[in-house]
């Protein structure tokens, strides 16, 4: 069969964030809104990102959605709640303006494929960066300019905050109706130069309860999350602004580790109790205080998400310094060349003080392995067809 070539083909890529200020809660499920709002910090995509083809065709007779190559379920509630959302505001902009896209483009079906570029296994938040990256894609591919928020967040609500680079708040917003609950950027990527972060991967097991259904058991049954979000996010978002504006590290430090810390609070207080971090994850926060005691400053601080995975800020200068401690606390397997990815690392050795205030016993293997990576850009149109993931004929090109 003769196709016909594609009305319209984009391919973007986009972040992955991690909230200093964390987003747990919802008030409405439906539309993904929050109960407080949150900050987060945009990572590179140097190290880590998603890529996402979208194609709409006269001759594609469905909508269809590869994720790492393999054929997902379109019918996914989520799925459908950004191809409803895109399209609504596709539709929208087609009433008011006269623009240059096809007519017929909102008729037809899209395909779209995505692929990480880290792997998803590894318990790091794909969710986000994949949401973002479908939003923005099919925002380019149906020419909408419009906010979307929105579309990001019906998919995944931490999704709205990887839209953008740098430092990113989503404001929770009073609407019902969601239009006010926003990303928006604090400071672009550029503002903090120094700041770097490590992510220690502990471990590649899938979780045993996923963000969505953990933060609906913690709405319900915790009410140390409703003190949370009415009485101590608040501040700390002002407080959160503040340390990022004027680069203030051991506040933003400090802020960060209390509010990862108040986070895996209210999952204990949840019933049953829900508990993200192993015991790995608990060595880690030890490691990092016996750090910053040791050198009578916060030099370093970690975040944990819904799993064990450490993420840890620290500036520059500091680095190398503590990947020494890392590895000598988890000293790698078999994988020493492999432990740390990224961002180069200028090797140092563990000064033998250093080594005694840390007062560890060494856990082999614990830490599997580091990406070193820094704040990054928000996401982006690819120009060259060469990165297209989807053939002409609309399906994924096969792996190179
Ligand atoms: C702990 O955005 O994954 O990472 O909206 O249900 O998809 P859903 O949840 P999700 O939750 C992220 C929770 C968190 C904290 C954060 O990123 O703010």
């Amino acid at each position: 069969m003769a196709s016909e070539k594609p009305l319209a083909v984009v391919t973007c890529t986009a972040p992955v964030n991690i909230a200093v200020i964390k987003y747990w809660g919802k008030r409405d499920e439906e539309l993904v809104l929050p109960i407080n709002s949150s900050l987060s910090v945009t990572l590179h995509q140097d190290q880590l990102k998603t890529t996402t083809t979208a194609a709409i065709s006269k001759d594609f007779t469905e909508d269809r959605v590869w994720l790492n190559g393999r054929e997902e379920d379109v019918g996914q509630p989520r799925l459908q709640a950004c191809l409803q959302e895109i399209r609504r505001l596709a539709r929208k902009r087609r009433n008011t303006w006269d623009g240059d896209l096809p007519p017929s483009s909102l008729n037809c079906k899209v395909h779209v494929a995505s692929e990480n570029n880290f792997p998803t296994a590894a318990g790091l938040a794909s969710s986000a960066a994949g949401y973002a990256c479908l939003a923005y894609t099919l925002a380019c591919v149906y020419g909408v300019e419009s906010d979307l928020s929105e579309v990001a967040r019906r998919g995944s609500g931490s999704a709205c905050r990887s839209l953008y680079g740098g430092f990113v708040e989503w404001q929770m917003g009073e609407q019902a109706d969601g239009k006010d609950s926003i990303a928006r950027q604090v400071a672009p990527e550029s503002h903090w130069p120094e700041l770097r972060v490590l992510i220690l991967v502990v471990s590649a097991e899938k979780k045993l309860m996923g963000s969505t259904v953990g933060m609906q058991a913690s709405v319900k049954t915790s009410p140390l999350l409703r003190f949370r979000a009415e009485s101590v996010v608040p501040a700390r978002m002002a407080e959160m602004t503040r340390c990022i504006q004027e680069r203030d590290f051991r506040g933003f430090a400090q802020l960060t580790m209390q509010d990862s810390n108040q986070f895996h609070a209210t999952c204990f207080d949840t019933f049953p109790p829900i508990s993200y971090l192993s015991h790995i994850s608990w060595r880690i926060i030890h490691l990092v205080h016996r750090f910053n005691a040791h050198h009578g400053d916060t030099k370093v601080a970690y975040t944990f998400d819904a799993g064990p995975n450490a993420v840890i800020f620290t500036l520059e200068d500091t680095m190398a310094d503590f990947v020494a401690a890392v590895r000598h606390t988890f000293p790698p397997g078999s994988n020493g060349d492999t432990f740390l990815r990224g961002l180069q690392v200028r090797p140092a050795s563990l000064p033998a003080e250093l080594k005694a205030a840390l007062a560890m016993e060494p856990t082999p293997g614990g830490v599997k392995y580091i990406i070193a990576t820094q704040v990054g850009p928000g996401p982006q149109i690819l120009d060259d067809p060469y990165t297209h993931l989807l053939g002409p004929d609309g399906l994924p090109k096969p792996a190179a």
